[in-house]
Formats: C-alpha cells, sequence, structure tokens
C-alpha cells in the first residue's frame, strides 16, 4: 500500500526521500513522487512507474533541490496509475501525501465544487484533501489541518507541506500508521520504520489523530483538539542491516534462511522451566481455562497460520476452533459471548480488516487476542492481549519467516492451553514444548539439506499454467499456504485441495503434465493420500511430493520426492513449510519475476 516519507534537516532532500521510499517499496506501488521547497518554492516530481522512473525523471528534468519536503509510493485505490494520479497533490498553496482512504471524498468534492474549486486534475480521493487543505487556509496550518481532520472520514496518514511555511513539513495520522524520526538535527516522517533506520534508531509513533510539526531539525507534536503534547522516543530493535538483503539476491530467501533464528527468538523468553509461559503476554492458564470457543481471523497468509492452529488447538486441548476470514467474519454478524476467545494474526498489524474484526469483537464481551510482528502496530494496542512474534523486519511481499513465527506461537498456546484444560499432564507438555525448542536446528538442517533440490524441481514448474496443491490435515491447512505462495510471485494459477474432495469434481482438471505437489507428512493419514497421488498420476499427472525421509513411496508413484526430516506428525508443518516456500521463490526467480514484489500486491493491506 501507500508509502509517506517526509525529511526536514541538512541533507540533500530529494536523495532521502528517495532513499527512505526505496525502504518502503515492498509494500508495493505503481508510481512515485516528492514534493521539496526549493528557495521558498515547493517543486514537485512525480511519475507513473518504479522510482527508478523518477529518478531518470529527476535526472533529465531537473532534481528539486532543498532540505525539506514530503514523498510518496502509490497503490492506486481511486484512478488508475498514471503520472497525473500520483503523489504529491497540490492545492493553490498547500501540497501532500497521503495513505488510506477518505470514504467521503464525493460529498467533499461536491463541496468543493459549489464553493468554485475546480481545478481538479486528477481522480485521487487525495486531491479533494489538498484542495480542502487549501480552501480552509487561513495562514495557520495547525488551524487549517484540525478543521479539515474533522471533516474528513475514512483511515489515513497525510504529509503536508504549506507553500508559505517553507522548510517545514506537517505529518498526521488518522489509523493509518505514521512514525516521526528523530536524528541528529534532523527529522523524518514514514510510514514505517525500515524507510529511515539508515540514518536513525530514535522514532516516535504518531497516534490516532495526532499532529506533527517538523522544523529546524526537531518536531512538536498537538492533538487534534490543539492540545501541545509530549510523547515517548522509542528505538528500534533492529538496524540497517536486518532490513537490508544481507548479500542474498533477494529479501525472500534471506527472510527464509533468517526462520531458524525467527523462531528461536519468538519461543525462548515464553519458556519456563520447560514449560510455555506466555504470562508476561496476560496469557496465564487460569485465562485460557476459562474459554470455550476460539475464533482465529486474519488475511492471507496470516489466516492460512489460523487453519493450523485450528488443528492443533483442536488436537490437543479439545476446544472448538473456527478460523475466518477478517473480510468475511466483519460482515457475517458472528455469534460470540464473553466466554469466547477472539484470537487475530497479523504480521503488520495494521491491515484493514484484522483491524475492523478487532472492532466488531469490542462490545460482545469477548477477549481479544493479537499475534502481531509490528510493535506498536493498531491491533496490537487494541488488543486485550498481545503475543509479539519476534521475525524482525519483513520486507518480501511474500510472507514466510512471519508465518513461521506465527506457527511457532500457535504451538505454545496449544501447548499451553491443553495443559490448562488438564488434556496433557506436565510431562507431555515439557516434551511437546522441548520438541519446539529443537525445531530451529531441525528448519536449518531441512534448509541446507533441500534447496537445491527445490530449485531443480522448481524448474519442471515454470511452463505450467495451473497445478494442484493437495493434502490430509495438518497437510491440507500447510497446502494452502503453499499454494499461495506459490501463485503469489510466479503468477501460475494454483489451488489447494484437501486431497480426499479430489475426485468429486477437481480431479477433472487432470491433464497430461499438469503438476500436483502432494503434502504427505502426516503418517497417520500417510496411505490415504498415497492413494489420491496415485489417483492423480494415473490420469498424467507430474506428481510432486512432499514427505518424511522413511515415508514409503518411490518413482513408480511420484516424479520427485522432496523428503525432509522427519519429526513428530503435529509440528511438521514447521518443517514442511520449508520445501513449499522454495518452490515458490526459485519458480519466481526462473520465471525471471519480480520475487520481493509481485504485480498488484502490498504487503500491508491498509485498505479494505
Ligand atoms: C497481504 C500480504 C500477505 C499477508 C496479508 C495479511 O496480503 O501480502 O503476505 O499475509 O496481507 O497481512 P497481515 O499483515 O495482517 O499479516
Amino acid at each position: 500500500m501507500c508509502g509517506i516519507v517526509g525529511y526536514v534537516g541538512p541533507r540533500d532532500c530529494s536523495d532521502v526521500l528517495v532513499s527512505a521510499l526505496t525502504k518502503l517499496e515492498y509494500r508495493g506501488y505503481d508510481s512515485a513522487g516528492i514534493a521539496v521547497f526549493e528557495n521558498g518554492k515547493i517543486e514537485v516530481a512525480k511519475t507513473k512507474g518504479r522510482l527508478s522512473d523518477l529518478k531518470e525523471k529527476m535526472e533529465r528534468e531537473g532534481k528539486p533541490q532543498g532540505h525539506a519536503g514530503i514523498g510518496h509510493t502509490r497503490w492506486a485505490t481511486h484512478g488508475e496509475p498514471s503520472d497525473v494520479n500520483s503523489h504529491p497533490h497540490s492545492g493553490r498553496r498547500v501540497t501532500i501525501v497521503h495513505n488510506g482512504i477518505i470514504e467521503n471524498y464525493k460529498q467533499l468534492k461536491q463541496f468543493l465544487l459549489e464553493n468554485e474549486r475546480d481545478e481538479f486534475l486528477s481522480d485521487t480521493d487525495t486531491e479533494v484533501v489538498a484542495q480542502l487543505l487549501d480552501f480552509y487556509y487561513d495562514g495557520n496550518p495547525i488551524r487549517c489541518i484540525r478543521k479539515v481532520l474533522h471533516e474528513l472520514r475514512g483511515s489515513f496518514a497525510l504529509g503536508i507541506v504549506f507553500a508559505d511555511r517553507p522548510e517545514t513539513v506537517y505529518a498526521v495520522r488518522c489509523e493509518s500508521p505514521l512514525i516521526v524520526g528523530q536524528g541528529q538535527g534532523e527529522v523524518f516522517i514514514a510510514s514505517d520504520v525500515p524507510a529511515i533506520i539508515k540514518y536513525t534508531k530514535d522514532y516516535y509513533l504518531l497516534e490516532q489523530g495526532e499532529i506533527a510539526v517538523l522544523k529546524n531539525g526537531a518536531v512538536q507534536f498537538c492533538t487534534l483538539h490543539g492540545r501541545m503534547l509530549e510523547k515517548e522516543l522509542k528505538t528500534a530493535d533492529f538496524d540497517e542491516d536486518s532490513a537490508e538483503k544481507g548479500g542474498y539476491p533477494h529479501f525472500m530467501i534471506k527472510e527464509i534462511h533468517e526462520q531458524p533464528t525467527a523462531v528461536k527468538t519468538t519461543i525462548t523468553p515464553r519458556i519456563e522451566g520447560g514449560m510455555p509461559n506466555l504470562s508476561e503476554c496476560g496469557i496465564t492458564p487460569e485465562v485460557l481455562e476459562g474459554f470455550n470457543n476460539i475464533f482465529i481471523v486474519a488475511c492471507g497468509t496470516a489466516m492460512h497460520a489460523g487453519m493450523v492452529g485450528k488443528y492443533v488447538i483442536e488436537k490437543l486441548a479439545r476446544v472448538s476452533v473456527t478460523v475466518d476470514i477478517a473480510s468475511e467474519f466483519r460482515y457475517r454478524d458472528p455469534l460470540l459471548t464473553p466466554d469466547d476467545l477472539v484470537i487475530i494474526i497479523s504480521q503488520s498489524g495494521e491491515t484493514a480488516d484484522s483491524k475492523a474484526v478487532l472492532n466488531l469483537v469490542k462490545g460482545t464481551g469477548a477477549k481479544t487476542l493479537a499475534i502481531v510482528n509490528v510493535k506498536g502496530s493498531s491491533i496490537a494496542r487494541e488488543a486485550d492481549m498481545v503475543i509479539y512474534t519476534h521475525a524482525g523486519p519483513e520486507i518480501a511481499v511474500a510472507s514466510t519467516k512471519a508465518y513461521m513465527v506465527q506457527l511457532s506461537v500457535m504451538y505454545l498456546l496449544a501447548f499451553e492451553m491443553a495443559y490448562a484444560k488438564g488434556r496433557i499432564d506436565d510431562e507431555e507438555c515439557k516434551r511437546l514444548t522441548l520438541e519446539l525448542v529443537r525445531i530451529p536446528e531441525v528448519i536449518q538442517h531441512t534448509i541446507d539439506r533441500i534447496e537445491n533440490v527445490c530449485r531443480y524441481v522448481s524448474t519442471k514448474l515454470i511452463t505450467a499454467d495451473s497445478l494442484l496443491y493437495i493434502g490430509r490435515g495438518l497437510d491440507y491447512a500447510l497446502s494452502m499456504e503453499g499454494s499461495l505462495k506459490l501463485k503469489e510471485i510466479s503468477y501460475i494459477h494454483s489451488e489447494s485441495y484437501a486431497a480426499g474432495e479430489l475426485k468429486h469434481g477437481t480431479i477433472s482438471l487432470i491433464t497430461d503434465g499438469m503438476p500436483v505437489i502432494a503434502v504427505a507428512t502426516q503418517n497417520s493419514l500417510f496411505e490415504k493420500t498415497l492413494s489420491n497421488i496415485k489417483e492423480v498420476k494415473a490420469r498424467g499427472a507430474m506428481a510432486i511430493v512432499i514427505c518424511d525421509q522413511k515415508a514409503d513411496i518411490g518413482f513408480d508413484c511420484a516424479n520427485y520426492i522432496i523428503r525432509i526430516p522427519q519429526i513428530s506428525e503435529m509440528l511438521m508443518p514447521m518443517v514442511a513449510t520449508i520445501p513449499m516456500q522454495l518452490l515458490a521463490y526459485y519458480t519466481s526467480v526462473n520465471k525471471g519475476n519480480d520475487v520481493d514484489k509481485p504485480r498488484n500486491l502490498a504487503k500491508s493491506v491498509t485498505v479494505e
């Protein structure tokens, strides 16, 4: 989704803005632009396309020279990607960049048209805000911003410059995240900390309705009601290196390799005396004991982590778990009671639909637990309880390490809940926990063993138009993520299917050479899945099987076999995920796709 940056300080502002925007590329975008004060005048450079296109344009037409300004990467919502729809947008005296959506922009535009403001150039909701600011501007920027904020509906963040307030940047947050970085004699705004980590690790997190004024290398804050604020300076717990590729060709493969560390960092502080201990997150056996139903609600990959969570929690704790897609759950009038727990899983903590679910649950009496990676994000702050995953910044749009740590938390929670409900004794709980503690090593070993195999097998996928992922039980839950990973970055149509359901329709799609990736890691279901593999192979499919080292399967049943270490059936997803990630990655690489920034996708989906 859109990314905002801003700068006030001694450096070349255009360079800082472009460099910061580069770090936000992972969010997904289709155009880019900046506005910089040059000799007291606002100079704008913007274009459809990539930041490289913007740089080329500035080389051709001149780069704005100055020390204060704002910048933007746009992910089109209102109006197609084009030069004119790109941000910044300007009124007569005001120029802005905007992230999010203004829901009532049509009414506001109508109001402006009726008041003789007919200078609209673009199709965007953003330009309406620029014109509205301009309409109300009486020489007092804060008063004008406050007035306009009262009229806007939606979730958004803005970076604003006023032509008669040179060297000053204004920023405001209404739902969409925005931080203010504080360096030595320089200040920044950004949608996300990685954008400015190269310059400073110190930042302020803007809260709902707060306005920041950046001037003379310093920042001042006030509320929507005009009250001055002192804010707490935070320090990022990662550095530039962790937000860089570190020698890997893509963020995605770097993040796949970071998984052993990410899991270790996530689970280690939550284990005490060999038992899971989530009390620092407000989750004790007494709290867990009280819940009768669990709802896991999320989007995309995070929802798939919830699918695995469902199997594990139900199996161990014998508590009913419903998994739902946030955009569906929020509109289906769910039945919730105070004895229910709603778990919201989100890497970014800012996904619009997941956030909306959190608000919907409030007032039903049900408790909310957020499992979130980004510290201080909206979902983390608004839920009753939060378990942070410690994956570090995830930059590739296709999520890998965030999924893996979400799985690890699902297991910890399932163990603790099973123990709290008296379904397992402490000996069993310790045994399971110990196995989880050993997982990072197994993940490392798996990556080392199979990366080349997956690279090779992926060459067999690149010509496919369509493929199927199949599995049973936990393997089915897992194959949903495998299928999503593959389709989102390789652009090959892929569906995941419960292996036993194939013959009720989908098997008719099998044609000669069509790849079918079967996940068969569940020993108790192996024979059944094997029959389904034979069925598709007999109909001409190219069967690729992911199974453990000891699985009894030969090349009469499968064209390619990817063997992974054998651990207990229940924990297999944490290992079986690896070949799926690697297959997706190398297929995308082999097809020459933009692996980290797949077309049309955004890392953090802050619109409905
Ligand atoms: C987007 C991302 C996915 C992610 C989903 C949910 O679609 O591309 O990778 O799984 O949003 O995001 P969240 O931040 O809530 O986990």
